[in-house]
C-alpha cells in the first residue's frame, strides 16, 4: 500500500450563514398545487430559508467569509485570494467576489467567481488547493453561496420547492507536516447535460425580451428525473475517485459531507459507496438545496457543534449544472 498522499493545503476555520426568514413546506402549500407530505417524501426537505428584500448574494457571503475567517484566527488583510462559486450573483457583472472583497475588507487581492452551479465550492477548494501547492498564494477565501429565491419561478412546483438561499466557507492555507490537509480532490463537467439544468434566458444566446421574461427564462428550469439518475451515478464515481487518490477505503471515512438536494439521492450514494448514512451529515430537512452553499453549511455545522473534530477524514461531493460535480477528501 502506497502512503497517502502529502497536502499542501488544509482548511484553517469554516463560517456559514443563512437568512432568518423561514418558509415551511405547509406555506408553500398556498402559493404552489404541493403538499408538505409529497415534498417531505420525495426529497427530505421540511423548510428552506428565504432572504429578506433587502438582503443581496455578497451580503450574505461576506458573513459567512467572516465567521470562517474569525475561526480561523485571522482577518480580511492575510487573504492572497478570494473565489466564490455562485450561479446567483448579484448581478451578472462584476463577481460576487468583488464585492465580497469590499464587505469584508480585503486589500487588491484577485477575487472571482467559479460558474459550477451546486459544485461550485468543490471547484473552489480544487483551485483554492493548487494555487496554494505551488506557493502563488498562501491564503485562500473559498465561499459557496447562492440566493435561489430571486431566481425561482415560484409558481413552478417542480422547481421552487427545491431549493433554498444561503452562504458557507473555508479558509485554506498551507499544511503543516502533520497529514492534515486536502488529500485529494476531483473535478469533472459533462456537457452534453448541459440542458437538463438552466437558467435559458439572460446571455447571448437568448437576451431577455419582455416576452421572455413572461415565459420565465430568467428563471431556472430543471429535468429533474435526468438530474437525479447522474448524480447518483457521478457523486459515487467522483467519492470512489478521490478514495483511490488518497489511498483510503470508504471504511476508513469519519464522514461524508454530501450536496444536499434530495435525501434519496443521499441515500443511494451511502448505499454505493457502502458508508453508512449515520455518518453522512445532513441538514437539507432545514435548508433544502442552498446549491454551492450546501456543502460549507453543512461542514460549518457539523465543526461547529463538534461532530467534526480534528485529525478525522471528510469527504465532500457534489452535482449540479453543467453538469459539474467532483468531491474533495479532506483529514480536517
Ligand atoms: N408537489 C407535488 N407534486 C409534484 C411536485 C410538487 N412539488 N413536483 C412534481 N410533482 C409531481 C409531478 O408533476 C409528477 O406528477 P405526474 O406523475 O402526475 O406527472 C409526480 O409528482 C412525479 O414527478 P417526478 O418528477 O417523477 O418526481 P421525482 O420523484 O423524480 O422527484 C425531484 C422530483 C424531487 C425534482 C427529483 O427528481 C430530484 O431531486 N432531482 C434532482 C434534483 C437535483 O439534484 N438538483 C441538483 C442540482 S441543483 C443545481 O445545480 C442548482
Amino acid at each position: 500500500m502506497s502512503a497517502p498522499p502529502t497536502p499542501k493545503s488544509r482548511i484553517l476555520g469554516t463560517g456559514h450563514y443563512v437568512p432568518e426568514k423561514v418558509v415551511s413546506n405547509v406555506d408553500l402549500e398556498k402559493i404552489v398545487d404541493t403538499s408538505d407530505a409529497w415534498i417531505t417524501e420525495r426529497t427530505g426537505i421540511r423548510r428552506r430559508h428565504v432572504a429578506s428584500e433587502n438582503e443581496v448574494t455578497s451580503d450574505m457571503a461576506a458573513l459567512a467569509g467572516r465567521r470562517a475567517l474569525e475561526a480561523a484566527g485571522l482577518n480580511a488583510a492575510d487573504l492572497d485570494m478570494i473565489i466564490v462559486g455562485t450561479i446567483s450573483g448579484d448581478s451578472p457583472m462584476p463577481a460576487c467576489a468583488a464585492h465580497v472583497q469590499q464587505k469584508i475588507g480585503a486589500g487588491d487581492i484577485p477575487a472571482f467567481d467559479v460558474s459550477a452551479a451546486c459544485a461550485g465550492f468543490i471547484y473552489g477548494l480544487t483551485i483554492a488547493d493548487q494555487f496554494i501547492a505551488t506557493g502563488a498564494a498562501r491564503c485562500v477565501l473559498v465561499i459557496g453561496v447562492e440566493l435561489l429565491s430571486r431566481i425561482l419561478d415560484w409558481q413552478d412546483r417542480t422547481t421552487c420547492v427545491l431549493f433554498g438561499d444561503g452562504a458557507g466557507a473555508a479558509v485554506l492555507g498551507p499544511a503543516g507536516d502533520d497529514g492534515r490537509g486536502i488529500l485529494a480532490s476531483r473535478i469533472f463537467t459533462d456537457g452534453s447535460l448541459a440542458h437538463a439544468l438552466t437558467i435559458p434566458g439572460g446571455g447571448s444566446a437568448e437576451p431577455l425580451t419582455p416576452e421572455g421574461i413572461a415565459r420565465k427564462r430568467n428563471k431556472v428550469h430543471m429535468m429533474g428525473q435526468e438530474i437525479f439518475r447522474v448524480a447518483i451515478k457521478n457523486l459515487t464515481s467522483a467519492s470512489t475517485a478521490v478514495l483511490k487518490a488518497a489511498g483510503l477505503t470508504s471504511g476508513e471515512l469519519d464522514w461524508v459531507v454530501a450536496h444536499q438536494a434530495n435525501m434519496r439521492i443521499i441515500t443511494q450514494v451511502s448505499d454505493r459507496l457502502s458508508f453508512p448514512l449515520e455518518k453522512f451529515v445532513i441538514n437539507i430537512q432545514e435548508y433544502g438545496n442552498t446549491s454551492s452553499a450546501s456543502i460549507p453549511i453543512a461542514l460549518d455545522e457539523a465543526v461547529r457543534d463538534g461532530r467534526i473534530t480534528e485529525g478525522q477524514s471528510v469527504l465532500m461531493c457534489a452535482l449540479g449544472a453543467g453538469i459539474s460535480w467532483g468531491a474533495t477528501l479532506v483529514r480536517m
